[in-house]
This record gives structure tokens, C-alpha cells and sequence, in this order.
């Protein structure tokens, strides 16, 4: 007791006579509670932010497992039909190519009637198309009459399932049309259970108004039932990954027909409905496959991917030829009733569109068009319409950055996930992460200003060059990146 008392009549005297020193100490202690203090809320978000990853992973392990569960059932009987030789000679004479059905044993997803009816009532109705019952464009679905879709409109605008889907729809040409409302409506946006939607997403819903908003069914003679087999396998061939899934498909896609109608790449380039549909075909299914990690991860890790395709755009090459095997079989043969020239065009058109979405060749691209641009080519001749139309791919794939703000921060939310996914499947093998893909050292502002300072911004205004009304994506972008500034996570 008497050693404390001693002890406080010194320390008091001490601070009396030498003040600075005390106030210098009492300083460097506050600094340095605070520096704990700050070192405390990292960890804290650190902490959070793999808790949040594990129970992403813990949802993806569901998911797998239910599907090893469907595999081994499905390893079962075959090995049941290989002890029968003959089987297997009759299977293959039934099937003669190399079949890729993501929906496995069915062809079509179970969706909803009403749904697709109100969709296609909106752009197609009894009264003016002279409906034909045995017509293959209305095999499946039949329209309203103009007097009846109003009165559907009516009774279902206020139903959170139709109305929404409808009112999303009414803003599908505007830049604002926002697919994560379509999602919600149908199943939620839960990233890993995309694949297993029962009934469609957003990619089905999307695909299957512009496909009747340009009347392609009708100009090409498409099978509807063909048609709804197609996008329910594309769709189910979407992974659940973070962001490469069919929501982003659903968004590409209709980005591109934003930069086909009021962008004025129809115009501007006089496209004709092949072009059209080579284009929507493209934004649909140009990341099928996707497995959630990129081109760079499939090369360093010497996957089978980056052996078959020999390291060149890996991932695109996967996603336009699992496609091309898809349709060899009838039942998702959306091409089925083109013309062998018609088919080869839009092949042609498709594999260059698709492989033109690599970032790798970003720089080829923008000088390409740099120099058509300074040669004032006026993008009537079939290469530059084509190289228009590549163009307009890769600005979809990449628009997010453009977008109104809140649609733009769910994806830039949702990049960053499947960034650090890699990252963490980087850190596991013993591999370097990528840049921006270490979620220990999160950097999501950096990344993102450096993403649209050195190619979205520049490459928009290109774009913006051969298309003025494009430039509602540079403004957007301009604006996101002062919200980066002003929100620096790092
Ligand atoms: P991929 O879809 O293969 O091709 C375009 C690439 O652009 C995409 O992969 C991402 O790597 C990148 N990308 C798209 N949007 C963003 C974003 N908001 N931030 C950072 N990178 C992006």
C-alpha cells in the first residue's frame, strides 16, 4: 500500500515537472490504441468475410453432393446397360453423336404456361397473326387475343410472380432493365441453385421475349417446343458460380439487344435477321460451361481444357463448341430449320462473336476496330459487320461497369466473390494469387478504377465512336468509378 502511495506522488510530480513528456507519452498511447483498434476491425471483416465463404461453400458442397447422388444413379444404369453389348450398339445407332444434356433424362424444363403466354402476348397476339394451330411457332404456347391480354394484364399487374415478370419486361429496351428483378420474381438469386431452377430463370425468360420481340420464331420457322428444349439446356448449363452463371447470360444478353435497337447497331450496320439471331444465340450461351475460374487458372494448372484448346481462349472455345454439340441432337436443335448456307453463316458469325469475348485478345480487337474507324468504313461489308457485332458482344460481356449503380455494385459484388473463390483455390494448390483475387488483401476499389480506367472506359468510348448513343455507358461508368473513389476499401 505504502509503495503504490509512494509510487502515485512520484508519477503526479513527474507530470508536473516534465508536462511534454507526459503529454508526448499519453499521445503515442492513444495512436497506438487506435492502430489496435483498427488492426481489430480488419480482422473482424476478415473473419466475416470467410465466414460468409464458408457458408457459400458449405451451399456449393450441397449442391455437388445432390448432384454426385443424380451421377452415380445415373452410373448405375448404365453399368446396367453395358452388360448387355447389344444395348450399347442400339443406343448409339439412336444417338449417333456425342450428346451433352444438361438437363440430363429430361428435355425440357417444366415451365410455367400461363407465364410464357403473358410474356409472348406482349409481343405476338391472336388477332393479328392469324393464328394457325398447327403452326410449329405457336406448337406450345398459345397467344392471347389483343382484348384478352389486356384483361390478363389487368388481373395479374399486382401478382409478385406475372406482374413483376411483366413490368420488368416493359423496361427490356431501356438501360435501367434490371434481370436480378426477373430472377428474384422466378426463384431467388441464389448463385449456387441456378443450375437446378425447376421452372427457368432469368436467362429463359429473357431469351424467350426477345425471341418473339423480334419475331425470330416466326422469320426462321423455329419449333417452339425446339426452342424452350434449347434455352432450358443452355440455361441448366450455366454453373452456380458467383457471377460467371445464367443471370449474367440473362444480363448479357440483354445488353446486346440494347446495342442492336436503341444502341443503332442495326441500323449503323443495315443487319440483317440472320445477324440478329446469330447475336442473341451468342449473348445466351457465351458462357456455358463456365466453371468459375479463368483462362489464366486453366493454363498455370495444366487443366485437360487448356491441353485440348492448347492454351488459346480456352474457356470460349469450351463454350461455343458444348453448345454446337448440344444442338447436333434434334430435340434442342434450334437451327434446325435454317438453310445450310443460313446455318453456316450463323456459325460463323457465333464462333467469332463467342471467341472475340476473351479478354486476352481485348487489345487485338480495339486496334482492329481503331483502325476501321479511322479508315471511316461505313460497317456495311460482312467482315466489319461481323467485327461490329464482336465488339458489341464484349462490350455486353463486360457493361456491368456501365450500368446504373445499383445494378452495377451487385455485380462488381459478385466478380469479387468468384475472384477470391479462385484466389482461395489459388492459395490451396500453392500457386501466387492473381491480382485482386487474394481476399486477405482486399483491394475492390483499386481494381475496380483500374478496370475502367485502362479498359471500359476506353473501350466504351470507342464503342460510343461507331454508336453515339452508346455513350449512356461511358457516363455510368464515369459515375461508378466516383463511387470507387469515395468508397476505397483498401
Ligand atoms: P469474362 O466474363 O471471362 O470476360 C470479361 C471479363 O471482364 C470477366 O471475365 C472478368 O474477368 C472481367 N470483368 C467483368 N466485369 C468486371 C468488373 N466489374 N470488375 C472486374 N473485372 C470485371
Amino acid at each position: 500500500m505504502e509503495a503504490y502511495i509512494y509510487d502515485q506522488m512520484l508519477l503526479s510530480h513527474q507530470m508536473q515537472s516534465h508536462p511534454k513528456e507526459f503529454e508526448g507519452k499519453e499521445l503515442s498511447a492513444k495512436e497506438e490504441a487506435k492502430t489496435l483498434e483498427d488492426q481489430n476491425e480488419n480482422l473482424e471483416h476478415e473473419l466475416q468475410a470467410l465466414k460468409e465463404n464458408l457458408a457459400r461453400n458449405k451451399q456449393q458442397e450441397d449442391a455437388s453432393r445432390k448432384r454426385l447422388e443424380e451421377l452415380k444413379r445415373e452410373n448405375n444404369d448404365l453399368a446396367h446397360r453395358v452388360e448387355d453389348p447389344w444395348q450399347r450398339v442400339k443406343d448409339k445407332q439412336r444417338d449417333p453423336c456425342r450428346l451433352i444434356n444438361p438437363l440430363r433424362n429430361k428435355t425440357c424444363k417444366p415451365f410455367d404456361k400461363l407465364l410464357l403466354q403473358l410474356i409472348k402476348s406482349t409481343y405476338v397476339n391472336l388477332d393479328s397473326e392469324g393464328y394457325d394451330d398447327m403452326s410449329v411457332i405457336h406448337k406450345v404456347v398459345k397467344p392471347f387475343t389483343v382484348l384478352e391480354m389486356q384483361d390478363m394484364r389487368d388481373r395479374y399487374i399486382l401478382d409478385p410472380l406475372y406482374g413483376t415478370i411483366l413490368m420488368a419486361l416493359d423496361k427490356i429496351d431501356d438501360w435501367d432493365f434490371n434481370v436480378f428483378s426477373v430472377q428474384a420474381a422466378l426463384n431467388g438469386d441464389d448463385h449456387a441453385s441456378l443450375p437446378f431452377q425447376e421452372k427457368g430463370g432469368a436467362l429463359f425468360v429473357t431469351f424467350y421475349a426477345l425471341f418473339w420481340k423480334y419475331d425470330l420464331f416466326k422469320k426462321f420457322n423455329i419449333d417452339e417446343q425446339v426452342a424452350l428444349n434449347w434455352v432450358s439446356a443452355v440455361e441448366a448449363g450455366y454453373h452456380g458460380n458467383p457471377y460467371h452463371n445464367s443471370m449474367h447470360a440473362a444480363d448479357v444478353l440483354h445488353v446486346t439487344h440494347y446495342i442492336l435497337s436503341k444502341g443503332g447497331l442495326i441500323e449503323r450496320c443495315q443487319l440483317s435477321d440472320k445477324m440478329i439471331l446469330s447475336a442473341l444465340f451468342s449473348a445466351a450461351i457465351h458462357d456455358f460451361d463456365h466453371p468459375g475460374i479463368n483462362n489464366n487458372f486453366h493454363i498455370k494448372t495444366r487443366s485437360h481444357l487448356a491441353t485440348l484448346y492448347n492454351d488459346r481462349s480456352v474457356l470460349e472455345n469450351l463454350h461455343v463448341s458444348s453448345v454446337f454439340e448440344l444442338i447436333k441432337n434434334p430435340a434442342f436443335n434450334i437451327l434446325a430449320s435454317l438453310s445450310e448456307d443460313q446455318w453456316r453463316e450463323v456459325r460463323e458469325v457465333v464462333v467469332e462473336m463467342v471467341l472475340a469475348t476473351d479478354m486476352g485478345l481485348h487489345g487485338k480487337y480495339v486496334a482492329m476496330m481503331k483502325t476501321r474507324l479511322q479508315e471511316r468504313a461505313d460497317f456495311l461489308q460482312k467482315d466489319d459487320k461481323i467485327l461490329a457485332l464482336a465488339m458489341a458482344l464484349k462490350m455486353a460481356d463486360i457493361s456491368n461497369c456501365g450500368r446504373p449503380q445499383e445494378i452495377y455494385l451487385r455485380w462488381s459484388g459478385k466478380i469479387s466473390d468468384e475472384f477470391y473463390q479462385q484466389g482461395d483455390r489459388e492459395r490451396n494448390l500453392g500457386l501466387a494469387c492473381s491480382p485482386f483475387m487474394d481476399r486477405t488483401q482486399p483491394a475492390i476499389a483499386k481494381g475496380q478504377i483500374s478496370f475502367m480506367n485502362y479498359i471500359v472506359i476506353p473501350f466504351f468510348e470507342q464503342i460510343s465512336e461507331l454508336l453515339p448513343n452508346m455513350r449512356v455507358s461511358v457516363d455510368c461508368a464515369e459515375g461508378n468509378k466516383t463511387y470507387w473513389a469515395q468508397n476505397d476499401d483498401s
